[in-house]
């Protein structure tokens, strides 16, 4: 736990990292990722808890071992080489005793991060993307157990990114290091990470395979993470909450509380059906509900079109791959996946 003041920015994380594996603490800016990152590395104090590193205790209240004998290596997004000192001596940096030993080390790192020609180069002489190399090289060199990575590629431009991303992780699984990766990115975070840990207000609020965040998520603040949302508010009335695209269930919600029922974009379905009079309603796809388009946009991979529903004059959006630009004001059905849907109790 850690207070600046009065406020807790961290609070109960409680966080396990294993070897070989890529956990990513992801949540909105401000929510308290980097400085749960600076107290695992020791640079900053927490003010309760107890922080273990390969099953040694290295820091509770009253004792502290030092940042450089955690054993932990670190990465952050300005991931600063040192200017006077060549590519080699950059890696070398932390190391100490037998001078072959180092050497071989040093060489064994910049040919696995494809800087081997570049021993004697100096960093600003180095491309964005091979100074990142450098510093991934830096950090791995004295075989830390765990490494810490602040956003170590958002300097990044969005080409040389995935490229490096994917390189990295290889090498961090090689080396069999629990990596501690912070991110607000949900698409980093679900292209690196074993486990994400979603963080909102200095909590951990959901812990598990990416797979499972995205597809159970806890709250409805948690699908709005990680993409678009569209919510029907609704009252529960005998297990069943009633709405213009048919009954839900409510599970373990009280009668007459309120529910959000929320869906994302890709799973709406537009009826194509040309007569204008509606689909007939299906068991998964409930009964439809008719809206007017709004406006119509190409993304690229897909299409979204968003709808003023007849109902209430909400807005609702739907994501169609490919091409589909309907016309302002032409009149359609929706239907919303019920597979698809998640129903959250509203919390005032
Ligand atoms: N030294 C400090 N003194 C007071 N408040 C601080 C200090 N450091 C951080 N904070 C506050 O603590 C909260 C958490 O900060 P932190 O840097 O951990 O957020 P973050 O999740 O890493 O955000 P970002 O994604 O923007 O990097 C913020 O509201 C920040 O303003
Ligand atoms: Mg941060």
């Amino acid at each position: 736990m850690r207070r600046y003041g009065a406020r807790t920015v961290v609070d109960h994380v409680s966080l396990k990292v294993l070897p070989g594996q890529v956990t990513c603490l992801l949540g909105p800016s401000g929510c308290g990722k980097s400085t749960t990152l600076r107290m695992i590395a020791g640079v900053e104090m927490q003010d309760e808890g107890e922080i273990w590193v390969d099953g040694a205790l290295v820091c509770d209240r009253v004792f502290r071992v030092p940042p450089e004998r955690r054993h932990i290596g670190l990465m952050f997004q300005d991931f600063a080489l040192f200017p006077h000192l060549s590519v080699a001596a950059n890696v070398a940096f932390g190391l100490s005793g037998d001078r072959a030993a180092i050497d071989r080390r040093v060489d064994e790192l910049l040919e696995r991060v494809g800087l081997g020609n570049y021993r004697e180069t100096y960093p600003h002489e180095l491309s964005g993307g091979e100074q990142q190399r450098v510093a991934l090289a830096r950090a791995l060199a004295p075989r830390p157990s765990i490494m810490l990575m602040d956003e170590p590629f958002s300097g990044l431009d969005n080409r040389l990114r995935d490229g490096i991303r994917d390189e990295t992780l290889d090498i961090l699984r090689e080396q069999d290091t629990a990596v501690l990766l912070v991110t607000h990115e949900p698409e980093e975070a679900m292209r690196m990470a074993d486990e994400i840990a979603l963080m909102r207000d200095g909590r951990i609020v959901q812990q598990g395979a990416p797979y499972n965040i995205y597809n159970a998520p806890v709250d409805r603040d948690a699908v709005a993470f990680f993409s678009d949302i569209n919510v029907i508010r609704g009252k529960v009335n005998g297990s069943l909450v009633e709405t213009p695209f048919g009954h839900f269930l409510a599970p373990g919600v009280h009668e007459g509380n309120e529910v959000d029922i929320v869906i994302r974009p890709q799973h709406i379905r537009i009826d194509f059906d040309r007569a204008g009079r509606g689909p007939d309603p299906t068991i998964e796809n409930g009964t439809p509900a008719r809206g007017v388009v709004e406006r119509a946009r190409f993304m690229g991979s897909e299409s979204l079109v968003e709808f003023r529903m007849d109902h209430d004059g909400s807005l609702m959006r739907a994501t169609v791959p490919n091409v589909f630009l309907p016309s302002p004001g032409k009149p359609l059905w929706l239907m919303i996946r019920r597979d698809r849907c998640f129903v959250f109790p509203v919390r005032d």
